[in-house]
């Protein structure tokens, strides 16, 4: 047995599924084919041809796009324009950490929401507008949910639309996870279904690698006016010659096959922690998500989760506690990313679990 620390920590891809080769083979095309514009300062919406494609992709003009130092930047830009202090912005309970993060900083009062398998509570939100909850922005992430791995049905992605246009809020869509569904039929964006109601963030972290920092917002173009402007006086401009590298990326065969490379070890890894889970950890209350990095483990609602993480860091195993991703609750919760891992590495990381788990309810037992 290897006694090397195993990560179900990271939400990123492991070395072997990111297209080293293919991408320095971009970042050469990308210098023989625009110097200048790779090396020069360039323009704070991104630069142009990668952000073309984008809006290709999206099917709206290049003025709806700007493209950002990872879609991080993007989340802070929009935050800073759309959110005061004491605005009212409604997050999936559980959510990824960084954005409850975000908006605390910024003084937000956070309207949580329970997340349900097929995606929020629309139930719940409908409930929390109609008694007087006044949102300004509602964070969503519909494909395979950080933490969760969970996936917004198309049914509540109208539904949600529907209530964004009645009480008037804006609908923030966090959406890196979307191009690595590896099982069932993709899904339409909130944003084609709805452009005026939608503000859309991307990545190309999950699908090319976290390193190159390049993700964009997808708005109305007075918005992307606006954050462009913040842009500018952050930062000039982005990084042309990491965008310029991601744009010839994915204007060549190698991204389709990167992509199916991701999706095919992330649906292995998935699976292997499915069926590790099930065979040593008979306690634990989880579903296999059809896509993305990550999931979400639940343990019986009196396992001391701090107990059960520092146990786990003893035996060489690092996880991030579900109460991390809620304002409160999810003690006994955990998030597992089978990003970064391999199957032996999930294996032997699902026993390190069991036996960490197994050593906190038999003290918990004692204590009783
Ligand atoms: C929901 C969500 N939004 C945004 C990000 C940030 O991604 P990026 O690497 O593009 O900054 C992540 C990364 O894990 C994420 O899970």
């Amino acid at each position: 047995m290897s006694a090397a620390t195993i990560s179900f920590a990271r939400g990123a891809p492991s070395l072997d599924i990111v297209d080293v080769s293919g991408l320095a083979v971009a970042a050469q095309a990308a210098f023989a084919a625009d110097p200048a514009g790779l090396t020069g300062y360039g323009t704070a919406v991104g630069y142009g041809p990668l952000r073309e494609w984008i809006a290709h992709q999206h099917d709206v003009s290049p003025d709806h796009v700007i493209v950002t130092n990872g879609s991080m930047q993007a989340d802070a830009f929009l935050f800073d324009t759309l959110v005061q202090a004491g605005d009212t912005v409604v997050v999936e309970a559980p959510t990824y950490d960084r954005t409850l993060l975000a908006l605390r900083e910024r003084g937000a009062a956070v309207l949580a929401i329970p997340l349900e398998a097929d995606g929020i509570d629309v139930g719940a939100l409908e409930r929390a507008l109609s008694a007087g909850a006044a949102p300004t922005l509602a964070h969503i992430i519909p494909n395979f949910q950080n933490p969760a791995g969970y996936t917004l049905s198309l049914q509540k992605r109208r539904a949600l639309l529907g209530l964004a246009a009645e009480y008037g809020f804006t609908i923030f869509e966090d959406d890196p996870y979307r191009e690595v569904r590896f099982s069932g039929e993709s899904l339409p964006t909130m944003l084609s279904l709805d452009p005026a109601r939608v503000v859309y963030a991307s990545s190309f972290s999950k699908i090319v690698c976290p390193g190159v920092r390049v993700g964009y917002l997808v708005g109305q173009p007075e918005l992307i006016a606006q954050i462009t402007r913040l842009a500018t006086n952050t930062y000039i401009s982005p990084s042309m010659l990491a965008q310029g590298i991601v744009n010839q990326f994915v204007r060549s065969d190698a991204f389709s096959a990167a992509i199916a490379t991701v999706k095919s070890a992330l649906a292995q890894r998935a699976a292997a922690l499915g069926a590790a889970l099930a065979r040593e950890l008979p306690d634990a209350r989880f579903q296999i998500p059809d896509g993305g990095y990550f999931m979400w483990v639940q343990l019986p609602e009196d396992t001391d989760g701090d107990a059960l993480h520092a146990a786990a860091l003893e035996r060489g195993l690092q996880f991030v506690k579900g109460s991390d991703f809620l304002i409160e609750g999810g003690a006994s919760a955990l998030r597992i990313a089978y990003s970064g891992v391999s199957v032996a590495e999930i294996d032997e990381g699902v026993r390190r679990l069991a036996d960490a788990y197994a050593a906190v309810t038999a003290r918990a037992d004692a204590a009783a």
